[in-house]
């Protein structure tokens, strides 16, 4: 017998079971992966030197200064020193909750949402509040309802923008408020910003939440906008030095360290960023604009609200088939795989739809094909 002191991982599961098994991935969230040698052509002088000098040591445990300075640069009012390096968002998720949080503590965290955010939190025997965004409102952020959800003992609030399964943003006014409600509750304020710079609305970008107040904290990924994520480099931004001092120390019992190659190679991109970004960017508008013609054809079928950035979605399946057999009946028949909501733990009939892959536009005609077999 194991004792887990977390939950499962629903999606993480999920996608254990089937992520190498399928023939397209119609519910991933990140973005069709760099081919190393085209990253590399990208490399300047010096980053090239980097790469081919690199000796396979230990690293930074901070994380190489070079990086930190590129990721410091991505940001308003960030220096370099309120940057730590982590392998993966996902490291700087468990590490900030763990560093944060304890019994007697409260979080509130925006949901559905990427299951660390909330599970984590909980696993530190803090009380976890789920904020639900609704189809309804457009899945939009309710700051009278996450008013109405503080407690005196409310140490964090957690919003992921663009969002993780629904691609909402929220409207400058909404998001001002959350950064001002979380300030005036004495909480920190975790903004998961994985999908930064694949808004729909480049001009419109919010400020980044490390840049939004000294209680404002920043995860960034390369995984998602810059197509990355088998680098397993992510971090965290901030202007409070107690807690990246205390998510130093925590990290010597994670990884101690990020990988050598795996930070030059983010180092390269970043410095490439516009370069990076824009494939990125081409990949995701080509595929929504297919998708905007399917939600179109499919109107009696399917809705959305259209994702104001990233490349995830969260259509419902209309009718009385429920997503889950639905989502079955597809990947056996077809090799085409959809993350049913319940996955998120969400009860609608809704499911992930990611279209940030290459093979977009032939699982999209499977999964229509499909459709039109099976549901008319
Ligand atoms: C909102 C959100 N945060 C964090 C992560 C973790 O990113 P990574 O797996 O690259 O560490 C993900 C991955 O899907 C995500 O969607």
């Amino acid at each position: 017998m194991t004792t887990m002191r977390i939950e499962d991982f629903e999606l993480e599961r999920f996608f254990a079971r089937y992520e190498f098994a399928v023939r397209h991935l119609l519910c991933a969230s990140d973005v069709e992966g760099w081919p190393m040698a085209d990253l590399l052509a990208l490399a300047d002088a010096e980053t090239a030197a980097l790469w081919h000098d690199l000796r396979l040591g230990y690293t930074e445990s901070l994380g190489h200064p070079l990086l930190r300075r590129e990721i410091a640069s991505l940001y308003e009012s960030v220096a370099e020193d309120e940057v730590l390096v982590f392998s993966g968002a996902e490291e700087a998720i468990f590490v900030l909750a763990n560093v944060l949080l304890g019994p007697g503590d409260h979080a509130i965290v925006a949901w559905p949402s990427y299951q660390s955010l909330h599970a984590v939190a909980r696993s530190t025997g803090a009380a976890v509040t789920l904020h639900e965004l609704r189809h309804g409102d457009g899945w939009a952020i309710d700051v009278d309802r996450m008013r109405a959800q503080l407690t005196p003992t409310t140490k964090l609030i957690v919003i992921n923008v663009p969002h993780n399964p629904t691609g909402a943003v929220p409207d400058p006014a909404t998001y001002r408020a959350v950064v001002d409600l979380a300030a005036e509750a004495g909480a920190t304020l975790l903004v998961d910003e994985v999908y930064r710079f694949l808004e729909r609305d480049l001009a419109g970008r919010l400020q980044a939440g490390a840049d939004a107040g000294p209680h404002g904290v920043s995860i960034g990924v390369m995984s998602k906008s810059f197509a990355l994520a088998g680098l397993r480099i992510g971090w965290l931004a901030t202007h409070d030095a107690h807690l990246l001092d205390a998510a130093a120390r925590f990290k010597d019992y994670t990884t101690i360290c990020a990988s050598a190659p795996a930070e030059i190679l983010s180092l390269v991109a970043l410095r490439a960023r516009d370069a990076v970004l824009a494939r990125s960017r081409r990949i995701v508008d080509a595929n929504l604009e297919l998708l905007d013609a399917f939600f179109e054809r499919q109107a009696g079928r399917f809705r959305w609200v259209r994702p104001a950035g990233g490349p995830v979605g969260f259509p419902e399946l209309l009718g009385d088939v429920p997503i889950e057999r639905f989502a079955q009946d597809l990947v056996e028949a077809e090799g085409v795989l959809l993350a049913p909501g319940s996955i998120f733990g969400h009860p609608g009939n809704h499911f992930r739809l990611g279209f940030g892959r290459t093979d977009l536009p032939a699982a999209l005609d499977e999964l229509e094909r499909f459709v039109a077999r099976t549901l008319d």
